[in-house]
């Protein structure tokens, strides 16, 4: 494998940024989701503009690269439930209907999440309130979705990074059972939709350690679980390609399914390690943290190509563990990663361009494949 990447590293020899733009390639011949047939779904998480269907560009891509969505934020509780008895499923059927149109792999993101809730969740202090909005949302949203979500992420980012339950609305108000709770109602409406703990960091020991611990429950409980979401929110150098390992390890040996829900990879410094716990709003303004607000130096294009490189290696290894690799985002130029930890600056942390274009990561993915 290293060979094949450094054989696509020769035939890029010399090229600078504006030259690749250029370059004419077979695109027609070469696809994410045709690649990776045999080892798992290849899938983008998208927004609403392109579930409606307006932007044009986006779906063309979309239809040929990838077979599987997630929907960025229109199925989050704020947008798809925003008032105790009212629903808003305009986007929700849209994003649906696509997924059933193009024979793609569709995934409910999210039902429990402490981020993106409607308000008035945020006030629920009685259990008996609180049972009733978990069973209306829940119930309602994936019978109404049976047969068309193919997958949920029933709960997502319910655990501190040291491994322990996060104090959301939902611990605090059910405690630790509102995980059993949520898992059992979406297996009532849907029995066979896959049912899926989601969450970030899910590489780092400690918090590796506490989503076992979360399956374990659930598992010893008899209740249906299915997969575990590992979110891919990585760096160039960060984590290992050895904790990533350990960690579809670890999920696995539970007998439950990977999936690489929300993969992206920043090519900018990250606030926080340069200032520890003190996060200057001044910060915001400083050049130094938005590096490459018109170009991305080729050198780091590499860097982030051979970084895709080696962590799809490892994905193909352990494809009989993985359903499902999720990019969080089409392009380069709708990555949330644009706003976040700082607003405004400009990031490269997907396969294609902000004109759409693939970059030399895409070619590195797919000289993985011997055909390609
Ligand atoms: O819709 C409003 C718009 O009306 C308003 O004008 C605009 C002003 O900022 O904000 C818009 O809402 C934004 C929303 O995305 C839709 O674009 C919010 O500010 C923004 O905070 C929100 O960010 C989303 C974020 O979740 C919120 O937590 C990102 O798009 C979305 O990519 C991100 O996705 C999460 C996953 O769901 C869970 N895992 C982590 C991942 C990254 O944070």
């Amino acid at each position: 494998m290293v060979v094949t990447f450094l054989v696509f590293l020769l035939s890029l020899g010399g090229c600078t940024e504006n030259k690749t733009d250029d370059i004419k390639k077979p695109e027609q011949a070469r696809s994410l989701k045709r690649a990776f047939a045999d080892d798992f779904y290849v899938g983008a998480a998208i927004n609403a503009r392109l579930i409606s269907e307006e932007d044009s560009l986006a779906l063309q891509l979309l239809r040929k690269e990838f077979n599987s969505i997630s929907p960025e934020n229109d199925m989050k509780w704020e947008n798809i439930h925003p008032a105790p008895d009212s629903f808003y499923f305009d986007i929700a059927d849209r994003y649906a209907a696509l997924a059933e149109d193009n024979n793609m792999f569709a995934l409910g993101h999210t039902l429990v999440w402490h981020s993106q809730l409607a308000d008035y969740m945020n006030t629920v202090s009685d259990t008996a309130t609180m049972n009733v909005y978990l069973e209306n949302h829940i119930s309602t949203i994936v019978q109404r979705y049976k047969g068309k979500i193919d997958a949920w992420d029933v709960v997502n980012e319910a655990l501190n990074e040291d491994g322990t339950l996060r104090e959301s609305v939902f611990f605090k108000v059910l405690g630790e059972k509102y995980i059993a709770k949520a898992f059992k109602l979406a297996a009532q409406s849907d029995s066979d939709a896959k049912l899926l703990y989601n969450d970030y960091n899910l590489c780092v020991p400690e918090k590796r350690g506490g989503a076992v611990r979360l399956v374990k429950t659930l598992q010893n409980e008899g209740i249906k679980i299915d997969g575990v979401g590992m979110q891919g929110h990585w760096g160039l150098k960060e984590p290992s390609l050895a904790e990533i390992e350990n960690s579809i390890l670890a999920y696995s040996d539970l007998g439950v399914k990977v999936s690489i829900t929300e993969l992206d990879i920043t090519v900018l410094p990250n606030p926080w390690d340069l200032e520890g716990a003190e996060v200057s709003q001044n910060f915001e303004n400083e050049d130094r943290m938005n590096p490459y607000p018109d170009v991305l130096p080729y050198s780091v294009q590499l860097q982030l190509a051979q970084r895709y490189h080696d962590i799809f290696q490892l994905f193909v290894k352990h494809s009989d563990k993985i359903d499902r690799v999720t990019f969080w985002g089409i392009n380069d130029g709708n990555s949330w990663l644009n706003n976040w930890p700082i607003r405004g600056r400009t990031n490269y942390p997907l396969l294609f361009d902000r004109k759409f274009h693939p970059k030399e990561a895409y070619d590195s993915i797919l000289s993985l494949i011997s055909e390609n």
